[in-house]
């Protein structure tokens, strides 16, 4: 697999400014009435960035958030709550999406308290500067980016926490948080997906945007898969939020940030103004019914084809689903339909 886009971080400062210039919006904003009061959301990455402003307006809007982070979820807590949020709406989750038998423990608690998931927004991701090795014997960024977000949606189906029983308008809904930079990438990798990965920096985008294309084929293709005569058991959301200031380039050496920090200060969204799209997902009634809705922004537009293709939808659900009995724990998937398998 050969990512494209050698020149990255001129490109993610392209794209950032031609999204200011460009993107125009197209949905109004979210009426305040429109909240979610008493609904359990699950936050990836909650603790920073675009997951800590999200985590802050569902909370505002009635949600009891479970916001989930590896590293400072209390602080993140508190943070929240000097932000005017109730203290009883979010609940700190400390959990390492790197590590499968991590997802499998936060996964197993939720169960053991009945806890039932109305929103899940998938949003945790890293843009790190070497291949690093995940206690699986896997590639970080692989599971961060894609393979956990596969792990805890299908370990969620398949104990209920997150339930496709209901009918009507009040069914669950799963917010993929992707990115533009999925119709950069070149493909899906022919070979195995956990195959070694060019860990230099340089091509660090360019994997960024193969992980990004992998999740939005993922989304597609368990909206099909949860989808019955057309009327979703759960609405299955993507979206980019836009270039944003946050701390997702943390790692990049300095000679690269440096024109990217520059350009974030000046150009990119506060993460606070781009959780719009994701907040919308979240808990605007115009979307009860609907299912594989990709916002770029407030605008929507239709994935690259290649994320919408069932065939590619259903090779990456069985290769990765392949990858899981390998590498971590007793299988179970949900196949087409919706029916175990
Ligand atoms: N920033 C942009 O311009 C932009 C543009 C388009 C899309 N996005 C997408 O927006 C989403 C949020 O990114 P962001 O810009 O808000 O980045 P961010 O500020 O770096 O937030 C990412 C969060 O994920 C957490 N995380 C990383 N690895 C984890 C792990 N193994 N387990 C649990 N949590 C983990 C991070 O925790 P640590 O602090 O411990 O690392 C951090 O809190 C990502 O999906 C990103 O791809 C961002």
């Amino acid at each position: 697999m050969a990512p494209s886009r050698e020149n990255q971080p001129l490109a993610a400062i392209l794209t950032g400014i031609l999204d200011r210039l460009r993107v125009r919006r197209e949905i109004p904003p979210l009426a305040p009435d429109e909240r979610i009061d008493g609904k359990v959301a699950l936050v990836t990455g909650g603790a920073s960035g675009l997951g800590f402003a999200t985590s802050v307006d569902l909370a505002r809007r009635g949600a009891r958030v479970l916001l989930a982070d590896r590293s400072h979820p209390q602080g993140a807590r508190r943070r929240a709550v000097s932000l005017g949020v109730p203290p009883d709406r979010i609940e700190p989750v400390s959990v390492d999406l790197s590590d499968l038998r991590a997802i499998d423990g936060l996964v197993a608690d939720l169960a053991r308290r009945r806890v039932r998931i109305d929103r899940l927004v998938l949003n945790a991701a890293i843009v790190p500067t070497s291949a690093r090795t995940t206690p699986q014997g896997l590639d970080e960024m692989f599971v961060v980016n894609y393979l956990s977000s596969f792990a805890l949606v299908t370990r969620l189906l398949e104990v209920g926490v997150l339930p496709r029983d209901r009918r009507g308008p009040d069914v669950p809904r799963v917010v993929f948080v992707a990115s533009e930079s999925h119709r950069w990438s070149e493909g899906l990798p022919p070979g195995r997906l956990d195959g070694p990965r060019d860990g230099s920096p340089r091509r660090v985008l360019g994997w960024y945007g193969t992980y990004k294309l992998m999740l939005t084929t993922f989304a597609w293709e368990l909206a099909r898969r949860l989808s019955e005569d057309g009327s979703p058991r759960i609405g299955v959301f993507a979206l980019c939020p836009g270039a944003m200031r946050t701390g997702i380039a943390r790692e990049l050496p300095a000679a690269l940030r440096a024109p990217l920090d520059v350009a974030m200060r000046l150009l990119f969204q506060d993460p606070f103004a781009a959780d719009e799209p994701v907040i919308h997902f979240a808990c605007s009634r115009s979307l009860d019914g609907r299912t594989a809705v990709y916002l770029h922004k407030m605008t929507a537009k239709d994935v690259d084809p290649r994320a919408a293709d069932p065939e590619a939808g259903r090779l990456l659900w069985e290769r990765s689903a392949e990858i899981l009995l390998d590498r971590a724990r007793p299988g179970g998937s949900i196949g087409p339909g919706g029916s175990p398998s």
